[in-house]
């Protein structure tokens, strides 16, 4: 199973004078739905941008699975290893539920007709329901449509999701339903699911939680 180690991980945005985060060391594995908690500032979007490969480190390795990642082809790695949910959803407002879903398969050349099936699928195990597939993102619940934003994720065929802050829009029942989302697919699909967030109440059902506190990273449970 997957297997995210970084190293002496350590950034600065240019212009700062300051790193964001120094020698940050953890592991993220397959199967297991960890938490990144710690203050506004602390460097917790800066680390998942990292990871996501939008942004490389100043210094430090990032391997999955042994392998180093900083030296793989970056659009690669961010279209078929990675996959980021964020707090806004960003659904293509123009595109139907199942189109917003279908959308990354077709990007990698799978045919209308088979991208439809494997979408529906996703959806089914985010547990929205088929009555919904046609409707335009804005009428859907705000977390009705984070359930549809992991459903693409999943259609993007990676194993490494990273949730910035996924409920911080949502009620608690919603946050109820998308944190048990995320845990069947860490525990019972093998995702490597790595969420961001301030409720204590994700970090304490999650399988590891990590704190970042002025750019250094702890490990807490
Ligand atoms: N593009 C940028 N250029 C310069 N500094 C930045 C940039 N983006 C973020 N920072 C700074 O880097 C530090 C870490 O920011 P980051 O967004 O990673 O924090 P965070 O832990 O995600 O905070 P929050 O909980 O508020 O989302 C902050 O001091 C921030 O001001
Ligand atoms: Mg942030």
């Amino acid at each position: 199973m997957t297997e995210l180690i970084l190293d002496h991980i350590s950034y600065k945005y240019r212009k700062a004078e300051k790193d964001v985060l120094k020698d940050v060391n953890c592991r993220f594995s397959g199967g297991e739905m960890a938490a990144v908690t710690g203050p506004s500032g602390s460097g917790k979007t800066t680390l998942l941008s990292i990871l996501a490969g939008l942004d490389e480190p100043s210094g430090g390795t990032v391997q999955k699975d042994g392998q180093d990642v900083l030296v793989m082809d970056r659009d690669l790695w961010r279209r078929k290893e990675v996959s980021v949910i964020f707090q806004s959803f960003q659904l293509f407002p123009l595109l139907t539920v199942l189109e917003n879903v279908m959308f990354p398969l077709e990007l990698n050349g799978v045919s209308g007709k088979e991208a439809a099936g494997h979408a529906k699928e996703n959806l089914k195990l985010v547990g929205i329901a088929p009555e919904k597939f046609r409707r335009f993102p804005a009428n859907l619940s705000g977390g009705e449509q984070q359930r549809v934003a992991i459903a693409r994720s999943l259609s993007g065929g990676a194993k490494i999701l990273l949730a910035d802050e996924p409920t911080g829009n949502l009620d608690e029942e919603n946050t109820e339903n998308i944190i048990s989302v995320f845990r069947r697919l860490a525990h019972e699909m093998g995702y490597c699911v790595v969420v961001v967030t301030h409720d204590p109440e994700i970090a304490a059902v999650s399988d590891k939680v990590w704190q970042m506190k002025d750019g250094k990273l702890m490990c807490q449970k």
